[in-house]
């Protein structure tokens, strides 16, 4: 099988064939670990389950009464060892909680707290000398500081995102402990900031690990489609850890029938370009290769989709053909239980849902969703919308802060980058236009076409023009982006749906346009007049009248109302209708469906 030459990748194209195994010294800077590609394809032992927790309003286990961190913190999950000795906390004896998931909805007395708690895992374990290990979370949201066996391995902010640390140094063979110090607090300078419409679950909300790889190890890798022709696989290597004379990475697809050897530079990474001819990956005919990375000993299994996304002109082009977006909107809510999801098997029920309804796209809003959610999507044949909580108000111009979202935007592209179903990353949602705010998202813009050039870049918008019959999209960030998301609420927060069928939209753009939310709240089970806010039938007949309203956008190639399931809002204190509810799901949190589920439904089935 020959290696082609691919001029996007020229900087250095491989030849395939191995012409000499010479034992090129590979130099990696090992003080860097990067973030594991593909995590739960390697060698892991799972953290998950009961972990005991202290509860820590004023820090009490990180800061002394003068404000200063503590040597002896909570950290050190020490035992007492006398009955004179004082020590005012014992993990021993503390309550337990499920990890992953929030603690809001696992605990009453934490159902609204914003602060610190403390989490503990004691744990056996037996270390290798010839492997490195890391620690990996799926994410902690907010805030976590992370301690091995009583000692500070690393810190990470964002609640949304997979991060580890290399705790080789940290792990024994025998008893060991993980404490992480988590902090939900919402800041002004966080990302997201203070305000947003969703529920702040805190807590080591997704999964734990350890995964074992050799000291040398394939840290990083891309595989997908050629942009330029569907009949030659590409992608790229990187390898980290310490020095290794084998300097060659293979890659085997055996459905098609590939095995190939990439041969690595002085660095540990390499680019290469094979000669396949995959069926390719799409909602109709979601097609998943088995593809194996073999390093040093290390195999790591992937199951991949080969497509091919672009638009062209207004159109939205899936492997050369236009495609409408038939979404949904969804937050990362278990469809039953109504805390965080994080399982596989929330992520089915959800995205069956969305299939139920007759949908081919989901966007998963407003920040990166689980692994599962993508893997499940990849599995499934839906196109998702990704998105980054650059949400709302967030301080633009504030370097800090766009360093925050440059670093969740690299987090989620970097877990993300081989997973078929993510067709666009979005930038932001409605985030009030200015000189500021256009320089902060056009910059992710940029950094997020450098770590993919594959993928559309969208973002939400609601600010627009109005015009003597409509309205004018003409938001500067829509210059900036592939696709342009739209959200609007006609019939719910301005006007009054019988008008919106009427409703006309103009672009300033000759680009593809994204409804990506509409819709309004019902009470589920609640009926009345169609006039009658909180009804079903109210929102029956927003919906009626939206879906005419889209119709007539002759740069519409999507749509994704808000939202699958009612989902829990401190925004939301309506009590008798919302009691901290947002109740714009065409499901209730029970799962009962709406009225206005059956319209969309319609609707979709005439797309
Ligand atoms: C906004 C926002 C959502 C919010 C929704 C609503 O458009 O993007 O996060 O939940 O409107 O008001 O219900």
């Amino acid at each position: 099988m020959k290696c082609v030459i691919v001029g996007c990748l020229a900087f250095f194209c491989l030849i395939a064939n191995a012409i000499s195994a010479e034992t090129a010294e590979i130099t990696q800077s090992d003080s860097v670990t990067p973030l594991l590609q593909n995590a739960s394809g390697r060698n892991a032992t799972s953290l998950n389950g009961q972990w005991t927790y202290i509860i820590d309003p004023y820090e009490n286990g990180y800061y002394n009464h003068r404000y200063e961190p503590h040597a002896n913190g909570y950290f050190k999950n020490a035992k007492m060892s006398s009955p004179s000795e004082l020590l005012e906390y014992n993990f021993e004896t503390a309550d337990k909680i499920s990890v992953p998931g929030d603690w809001n909805t696992q605990k009453d007395h934490l159902y609204l707290y914003e602060g610190t708690v403390w989490y503990n895992k004691d744990f056996t374990f037996s270390k290798r000398s010839d492997q490195r290990y890391f620690l990996y979370f799926g994410a902690v949201n907010y805030k976590a500081i992370v301690y091995v066996n009583g000692e500070k391995v690393g810190e990470h902010e964002g609640g949304f995102t997979s991060f580890n640390f290399d705790v080789t140094a940290f792990l024994k063979s025998g008893d060991n402990f993980v404490t992480v110090k988590v902090d939900n607090r919402r800041e002004r300078d966080q990302v997201p900031t203070v305000n947003t419409d969703w529920w702040n679950y805190g807590g080591i909300t997704r999964s734990v690990s350890i995964v074992s790889v050799p000291q040398a190890y394939l840290a990083d890798y891309q595989i997908q489609l050629s942009p330029n022709n569907n009949q030659t696989i590409e992608g790229k290597v990187v390898v980290a850890g310490a020095l290794t004379q084998s300097s060659e990475v293979t890659v085997t697809i055996a459905e098609l029938g590939v095995k190939e050897t990439i041969k690595l530079n002085n660095q540990g990474n390499a680019t290469f370009a094979i000669n396949a001819r995959p069926r390719l990956w799409s909602p109709e005919s979601p097609v998943l290769y088995d593809v194996e990375f073999s390093y040093n000993g290390e195999i790591i299994r992937d199951r991949i989709g080969f497509r091919s996304i672009k638009t062209n002109g207004e159109n939205i082009e899936l492997n050369g053909k236009s495609i409408f977006l038939k979404g949904i909107s969804i937050h990362e809510e278990s469809p039953l239980t109504s805390g965080r999801a994080w399982s596989e098997e929330d992520a089915r029920t959800l995205l069956q849902w969305a299939k139920e309804l007759g949908c081919n796209f989901v966007r998963l809003a407003h920040y990166p969703h689980n692994e599962h959610m993508l893997r499940m999507a990849d599995e499934m044949g839906l196109l998702v919308w990704s998105e980054i909580p650059v949400y709302w108000t967030v301080l633009f111009n504030n370097n800090a802060v766009y360093k925050k979202a440059e670093q969740q935007l690299a987090e989620m592209i970097h877990r993300d980058i081989n997973r078929a179903s993510i067709v666009m990353w979005s930038m932001a949602n409605e985030t009030p236009s200015s000189d500021a705010r256009l320089t902060f998202i056009t910059n992710l813009i940029n950094h997020a076409r450098e770590l993919d050039n594959t993928r559309l870049i969208t973002a939400a918008m609601d600010t627009h023009s109005t015009t003597k019959n409509g309205i004018l999209i003409d938001d500067p960030l829509a210059n900036a982006v592939d696709v342009i998301g739209i959200n609007s609420y006609c019939g719910w927060y301005v006007s009054e749906a019988s008008k919106c069928s009427d409703l006309r939209w103009e672009s300033k753009y000759q680009k593809p346009i994204i409804m990506s939310e509409l819709g309004a709240g019902a009470l589920q089970g609640l009926h009345g007049d169609s006039n009658e806010r909180w009804t079903e039938e109210f929102q029956e007949s927003v919906y009626i009248h939206n879906l005419a309203m889209v119709d007539n956008i002759s740069a519409l190639r999507g749509l994704s109302p808000w939202i699958l399931k009612d989902f829990r809002s401190p925004r939301r204190p309506l009590n008798n209708i919302q009691d901290f509810w947002n109740r714009k799901g065409l499901v209730s949190e029970k799962g009962i469906k709406k009225k206005a589920w059956y319209v969309l439904r319609d609707y979709y089935k005439t797309k």
